[in-house]
């Protein structure tokens, strides 16, 4: 950190030499049909991306996976700290999937991030026994959305509470580096009543986590959620509606369960509910909700993104390939980087407020301020949501 402080400092013009490379890499890698495909709230805005490019990349030819896509290790590799983070970090995570889904998104999950948490449950109403899911006793379609999140969670709470200490709801078209979720609650109490995700500030004053990034829950929040909330009209709302993260976020905030800040220490944002490529070359219309319900101010290109980034969102099954190809396997060559766990907080500690930087990459685009000063909630316009695909 210290040394790359003053490498930045010394040699300017090779970092953002070095920063234009990886940019044009990163839009050549994420410039893909299937990301653009994927994204299809984002097209339709983005009009000059077209929309005829479509179908390559979207339907697995399963047969050459089950052949191709295998596993290797790396000899040389020293996980050690991994390893100790998944010892003393536990993470369960439970992925929202449907019967349609099981074959064509879940099980692609399992292959590649899913199979990184400690425990990793498929919950749908459907029964697989090769996934395996949990057969949830709620209806399938978007409308149930929230009672499906109530019942899963309570599944989890009865079934898992003390298998682990921290719980991870994600979609079957999230993708997650488990890693680094367990690496940014490290400094946590599993104690703390809180809960993480990439956070949006209208319809609950404390702000609510995106559905689609995905949210984790301490403990003690899955505690207060299944005990004292779910069973209390007066916390959670009853019955069912479709946006399950803002009703789980209302009943967050009534049960005291602090909305934490998933960013890391530069202020950079950790959990995406869409995939790289827009989130790094953002389409700049200040009028797309996304820009209106983030929670933190954000910047452009490469710093928008955290260095230990932990989800993403509209990720197709085959990109979820790509991208465990990308994190885990392709490194350059003689480029180790020195890694150190933080401190440990007490029960109801939280971590300061990341210090704001000076952008060093996006002096010519949209800034901050400008995006703010433009821009307010519009409380009627809701969130698209393409979580759930029937
Ligand atoms: C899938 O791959 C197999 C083996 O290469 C091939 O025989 C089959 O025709 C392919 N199916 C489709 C739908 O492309
Ligand atoms: C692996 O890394 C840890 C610290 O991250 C270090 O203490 C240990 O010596 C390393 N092991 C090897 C074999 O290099
Ligand atoms: C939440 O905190 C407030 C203020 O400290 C307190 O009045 C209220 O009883 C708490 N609610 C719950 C459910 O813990
Ligand atoms: C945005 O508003 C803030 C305060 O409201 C002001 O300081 C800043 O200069 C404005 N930025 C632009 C680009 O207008
Ligand atoms: C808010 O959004 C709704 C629906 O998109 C639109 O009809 C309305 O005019 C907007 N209001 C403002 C103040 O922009």
């Amino acid at each position: 950190m210290y040394l790359k402080r003053e490498f930045i400092v010394r040699h300017p013009i090779i970092v953002f030499t070095a920063g234009i490379a990886v940019g044009i890499c990163l839009i050549k890698i994420f410039s893909t049909p299937a990301a653009i495909d994927s994204f299809d709230s984002y097209v339709t805005q983005q009009s000059s991306f077209g929309a005829d490019i479509s179908n390559h990349y979207k339907i697995i030819n399963e047969s050459v996976l089950d052949r191709h896509v295998a596993s290797h290790d790396h000899l040389y590799e020293n996980t050690s700290l991994a390893d100790q983070l998944k010892r003393e970090v536990r993470l369960l995570c439970w992925v929202m999937t449907n019967p349609n889904n099981h074959k064509k998104k879940a099980r692609h999950v399992k292959r590649t991030w899913g199979k990184r948490c400690n425990i990793l449950l498929f919950m749908s109403s459907a029964a697989d026994d090769e996934l395996p899911t949990v057969k949830l006793d709620v209806e399938e379609g978007r409308p149930n959305l929230w009672r499906k999140v109530k019942e899963a969670f309570k599944y989890v709470y009865k079934h898992h509470y003390n298998d682990a200490d921290w719980f991870y709801k994600a979609d079957d078209d999230t993708y997650a580096v488990v890693e680094n979720l367990r690496y940014m609650l490290y400094p946590y109490s599993p104690e703390t009543p809180v809960h993480f995700g990439c956070k949006f500030k209208p319809f609950v004053k404390q702000g609510y986590m995106s559905g689609g990034a995905g949210y984790v829950l301490s403990k003690e929040a899955l505690r207060r959620f299944v005990v004292e909330g779910i069973p209390d009209p007066k916390m959670c709302l009853p019955g069912t509606v479709i946006n399950e993260d803002i009703e789980i976020g209302k009943c967050m905030e009534n049960l005291n369960v602090t909305a934490g800040d998933s960013r890391d220490v530069n202020g950079r944002g950790r959990m995406f509910p869409f995939v790289p490529e827009q989130i790094l070359i953002p389409y700049k219309d200040p009028n797309f909700w996304y820009w209106k319900y983030l929670y933190y101010k954000t910047d452009d290109g490469l710093d928008c993104c955290s260095d230990n980034a932990i989800s993403f969102h509209y990720v197709p099954p085959n990109f979820m390939y790509v991208l465990d190809y990308l994190i885990y396997h392709l490194h350059p060559f003689g480029v180790i980087r020195a890694q150190r766990l933080p401190a440990k907080l007490k029960v109801g500690e939280f971590l300061p407020a990341p210090r704001e930087e000076v952008a060093n990459s996006n002096e010519d685009s949209m800034d901050d301020d400008d995006r703010i000063n433009k821009t307010t909630i519009n409380e009627t316009q809701t969130e698209p949501d393409a979580r759930e695909v029937e």
